[in-house]
């Protein structure tokens, strides 16, 4: 796990600004024999020159130190393209609009794939006036259990937490809603379209 900026980090970010070591360490008023060092592991830079190095590469420094540079301005996120993060350890889950660098207990988290269901992870959806009713069988011991759904339409995201001896379902607004997610714990996270939840209903 990366706790600090290496100097491979910069040499990418470096290169793909199209500066030389020169260029770089007069910007940042060092010799190009330390931007040397960093780049070749033999040093790292202080601390004072984390935010000018990010603001050479155009990058913040949250990009810098955790060596992800997010391409997609979170700006424009649609909540279709959300990422969740869940921490191994204390099963935090952490809903994100964008990529991001994101630690709990000492962790860098990845964002999860979401994976179609399975014969395991068979989802039941109803329409209950406005609502989708989302069931699944499922165990829900503390061993193995569905400890969150979600429900993301373009514009918003409807979040359930679920708990081990509870029931696995949630009721969700259906306006806009096109994908509905779920979260195994031991087998993580899968998706699924509503609509066609339901059509697997009707026709089962
Ligand atoms: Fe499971």
């Amino acid at each position: 796990m990366n706790q600090y900026v290496t100097g491979a980090a910069i040499k990418e970010l470096r290169e793909k600004s199209k500066m030389t070591q020169l260029q770089l360490a007069e910007r940042l008023g060092v010799s190009d024999k330390t931007v040397s060092k960093w780049e070749t592991g033999k040093g790292y830079p202080d601390i004072t020159l984390l935010e000018p190095i990010a603001q050479a590469f155009k990058i913040s420094i949250t990009e810098l130190i955790s060596g992800n540079t997010v391409h997609n301005a979170n700006v424009s996120a649609n909540m279709l393209r959300s990422k969740f993060y869940v921490c191994p350890v204390c099963g935090n889950v952490v809903h994100s609009m964008g990529e991001a660098a994101i630690h709990c207990h000492g962790i860098l988290l990845t964002p999860l794939d979401a994976e179609q269901t399975d014969e395991c992870h068979m989802v039941f959806i109803e329409r209950v006036e406005d609502e989708y009713y989302v069931r699944l069988d499922h165990s829900m011991t503390k061993e193995h259990y569905i400890s969150f759904m979600a429900a993301a339409s373009p514009g918003d995201m409807q979040l359930v937490k679920l708990y081990p001896e509870g029931n696995a379902e949630a009721r969700f607004r259906m306006r806009g809603v096109r994908r509905i997610f779920f979260y195994c714990n031991r087998d993580g996270l899968f998706v699924i379209d509503p609509i066609k939840g339901i059509d697997d209903k009707e026709s089962g």
